[in-house]
């Protein structure tokens, strides 16, 4: 392919993911994303809590259940002569650790702000993953149609609470009963709120000929705002933006589809193309011409009727042609690519040619882990590994029934590979011991053995236990018990379950050599 062709294909890429705290929005934003690509028809398709339909990522019925989105899934789709990438990360604090991973494969995030609530817990956590991968992220604040916080205090908590500054690329006027609409600074515009779906723009200039806005003493009020900030404020900085140290803050509704147009083309606009991805010695340039990629998730049994297992890759450069020869990175083995999938938001299709920027589903059968990277010819490229995330919880596993052995080691090597869940290996015994956030993971996993592997699992509990990896593998066995207890992970790395705060500092006190790693706050 000329080059000049593809530069232009990977210009007009944007990969994005949506960050929130449960309930601030986020599916309702997503969904009328989908309804200005055309994606989808009517409004409540995503997911219908009421309607009773669901989103192609719901696909398990533990989710169906609980109403919660538990496993992230890629919607893509054209709009304004833009291809865009959009990867759902779920809101459930138990899975933050698929978030995680799926943070490695964007190249900005959209975070959303309930302006009734403000910054919330789960907000702040990705958005400190965010933070460390230097990702762009621009702020959508939610619920304009009802009374929250003040517009000035919404901004001084997100620069407080999570230490970015903040621009308004918008200023609302009033909210909930009182909500007139929003001065568009980017595009100079008075947008006037008039309930669902309904926009009227009026230039700036013009406002003062439209007396029932302007002399309405909530628009005076905000106008004062405005002045303040105008006066007071940041000053819109797109360097700033681009690493991460400035977030342009848009006000609007979701619900009422209102300031969500101006948002996304503004976002598009602004967002960054795809960008390089780092190796241990380079920096690997989307535009450059070998074809590589790296695999950030793992998905079995996505559809039950064909049972099968694809891997999410993120294309880092060159093109993706299907049928093309790559080579593992970690083994060295070469695969053909013969059956590779791109997402829309209701379907999976065929995919022949992707480009940097795309995430493609590439069929699995089992040679993949999460973190690989696929290169074609005689490069050798292998990325920044992606980091692993402590679990907090643990319990020890076993098949309820023994002569079940062989589906609970397939069960368990799969889900392991897949990063649904944390395995270890005690030293000594070899009982194996799963590590997860949190409980929901662990009912998934026990859910999953059943539903797919028809294995019941008995769970034994350990309970909270702070893991660090050592340093040296040269370990003293004799400084663990069961207390504390020494297990080894997947790739037989030594890893100290530690009972409490205070048995991991007794032990740094007591043995100062040996070296203890918190894998979060290493990539900090
Ligand atoms: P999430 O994916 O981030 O968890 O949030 P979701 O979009 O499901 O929205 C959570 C709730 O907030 C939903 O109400 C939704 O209708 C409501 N909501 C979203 N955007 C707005 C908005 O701009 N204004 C107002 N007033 N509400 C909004 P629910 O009653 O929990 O669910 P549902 O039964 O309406 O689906």
């Amino acid at each position: 392919m000329k080059q000049e062709l593809l530069n232009k294909e990977i210009d007009r890429r944007r990969t994005f993911a949506i960050i929130s705290h449960p309930d601030a929005g986020k599916t309702t934003l997503t969904e009328k994303l989908l309804l200005f690509g055309n994606v989808i028809r009517s409004a409540g398709t995503v997911k219908g809590k009421k309607s009773g339909k669901f989103a192609t990522s719901d696909w398990m019925e533990i989710e169906k259940k609980r109403g919660i989105s538990v496993t992230s899934s890629v919607m893509s789709f054209e709009y304004m002569d833009k291809h865009i990438n959009i990867l759902d990360t779920p809101g459930h604090e138990d899975f933050s650790e698929d978030t995680y991973r799926t943070l490695t494969a964007v190249d900005s995030a959209v975070m959303i702000i309930d302006c009734t609530k403000g910054v919330e817990p789960q907000t702040i956590k990705l958005f400190k993953v965010c933070r460390m991968r230097g990702i762009p992220i621009f702020t959508f604040i939610n619920k304009l149609d009802r009374e929250g916080k003040e517009p000035l205090a919404l901004l001084e908590e997100i620069e407080e609470v999570l230490g970015i500054e903040s621009y308004a690329m918008n200023w609302p006027v009033g909210m909930g009963k009182r909500f007139l609409g929003v001065y568009d600074r980017y595009n100079e515009v008075f947008i006037r709120y008039q309930g669902k779906d309904e926009e009227e723009r009026i230039p700036f200039n013009e406002l003062d000929d439209v007396e029932e806005i302007s002399t309405h003493p909530t628009f005076i009020q905000a106008k004062e705002d405005f002045e303040l900030l105008e006066e007071a404020g940041n000053d819109f900085d797109i360097d700033k933006v681009k690493n991460g140290l400035q977030t342009p803050v848009f006000f609007g509704s979701a619900i009422s589809n209102f300031g969500v147009e101006m948002f996304f083309r503004t976002f598009l606009d602004l967002a960054s193309e795809p960008q390089p991805r780092q190796t241990e010695t380079e920096k690997i340039v989307p535009k450059s011409e070998g074809f590589s990629g790296f695999i950030f998730k793992i998905q079995a049994n996505m559809n039950p009727a064909h049972r099968d297992r694809l891997a999410f890759l993120r294309i880092c450069s060159g093109v993706f042609e299907r049928g093309m020869t790559v080579t593992v990175s970690r083994t060295g083995k070469t695969i053909k690519l013969t059956q590779s999938q791109q997402f829309l938001a209701s379907d999976r299709e065929t995919v022949d040619q992707a480009y940097p920027g795309d995430i493609i589903g590439i069929y699995d059968p089992g040679v993949y882990q999460i973190g690989d990277s696929l290169f074609d010819g005689n490069q050798n490229i292998e990325f920044d590994e992606i980091p692993t995330f402590a679990p907090e919880l643990f319990v020890r596993v076993e098949a309820k029934n023994v002569m079940k052995g062989k589906q609970f080691g397939k069960g368990i090597t799969q889900l392991v590979q897949e990063g649904a869940i944390q395995l270890f290996r005690q030293y000594g015994t070899e009982s194996y011991i799963l590590g997860a956030v949190g409980q929901l993971q662990l009912d998934v996993f026990e859910y999953r053995m059943k539903g797919e592997y028809n294995v019941e699992v008995v769970y034994n509990i350990i309970g909270s236990k702070i893991p660090r990896w050592l340093e040296d593998q040269k370990v003293d066995t004799s400084l663990f018990d069961s207390r504390n207890i020494l297990v080894r992970d997947r790739n037989d790395q030594y890893v100290a379950l530690f009972d409490s705060d205070f048995s991991l500092r007794w032990f740094q006190d007591k043995n100062p050599d040996v070296g203890l790693i918190d894998i979060m706050e290493e990539e900090e």
